[in-house]
């Protein structure tokens, strides 16, 4: 079965960027030109999926005007014949049917996935987060959904972040199957590096059976008071297989001040427009360090 729908949550409060997601929702913060989430619903075109269902909360208007035309903006652009900057603000909304529905308090990520329950109906679907850019020659859930493809159960996106990094994400224990492919015998939300039973993080991707809104429905509050996405994939490998698959590219953490700084400079040096006159001024700023 193709999966064909992704849900991206985007209702946390994005504390770790105060004061500038006050207002502007963490998702908009732009990585050289192009709000972080545009980058995700561009991965998701190119893996395929043709509705998406934004979670958004109170505050983050900012998304859903994104996604919709901007009528006045573009009968101007028109006018003036300016192609490319018209290409631009068309570039996601023409291509992919975007969704939104609001989560009414922050109880957490399961929480904003159990949001999608309606939109999803019984069919395996996407979870994408934006705290997670990644890079990568094949499209990062391109990656998952063709091991969901061969397996037909949950696959979650991982990588190896190292034990000084495990006490930021669900950490997986899990067999190797073969090659990249792992099958999860549990995960643990944010361990202490003393108590991970490996480095292995999801990162951001899953493809999810519905039988996780179940799970979610019975997830009580977990790690900081939140309804957590881990605990109820754990429910979930009770009754089901779960996978995961160590997926190929460069992950960024968007989510962090470090992450986001980092993916500002590497891709305006992978930008053609840019790379030669900021590759300069970094190396006259690399002098002074
Ligand atoms: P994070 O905890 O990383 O995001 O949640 P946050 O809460 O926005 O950021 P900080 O930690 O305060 O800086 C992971 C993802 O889950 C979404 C967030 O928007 C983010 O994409 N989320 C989290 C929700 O949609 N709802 C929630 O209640 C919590």
């Amino acid at each position: 079965m193709k999966i064909t729908k992704a849900v991206i949550p985007a209702a946390g409060f994005g504390t770790r960027f105060l004061p500038a997601t006050k207002a502007i929702p963490k998702e908009m913060l732009p990585i050289v030109d192009k709000p972080t989430i545009q980058y995700i619903a561009e991965e998701a075109i190119a893996s395929g999926i043709t509705e998406l269902l934004i979670i958004v909360s109170r505050g983050k208007d900012a998304i859903v005007n994104h996604f919709d035309k901007a009528f006045e903006l573009e009968a101007v652009l028109e006018r003036d014949n300016k192609q490319a900057m018209l290409d631009a603000v068309r570039e996601v909304s023409d291509k992919i049917d975007v969704h939104f529905v609001r989560q009414r308090e922050q109880k957490g990520l399961g929480h904003a996935v159990l949001c999608a329950r309606a939109f999803v109906g019984n069919e395996p679907f996407a979870v994408m987060l934006g705290d997670d850019v990644v890079v990568s020659d094949k499209p990062c859930l391109k990656q998952l959904t063709e091991q969901f493809e061969k397996v037909g159960s949950s696959v979650l996106g991982v990588q190896r972040v190292g034990m000084d990094c495990v006490s930021k994400y669900g950490i997986l224990d899990c067999d190797r199957v073969e090659g990249r492919l792992y099958k999860m015998k549990s995960m643990v939300e944010k361990p202490k590096a003393e108590e991970a039973p490996s480095d292995i993080a999801a990162l951001g991707r899953y493809v999810l059976t519905p039988a996780v809104f179940k799970c979610l429905e019975r997830t009580p509050r977990g790690a900081g008071g939140e309804i957590q996405l881990t605990d109820a994939i754990v429910m979930l490998s009770k009754t089901e297989d779960v996978y995961a698959y160590d997926f190929e590219g460069k992950r960024y953490d968007i989510g962090s001040k470090q992450g986001f700084l980092q993916a500002t400079v590497e891709f305006a040096l992978g930008r053609d427009d840019l790379k030669d006159e900021f590759g300069a001024y970094l190396k006259t700023l690399v002098k002074t360090i």
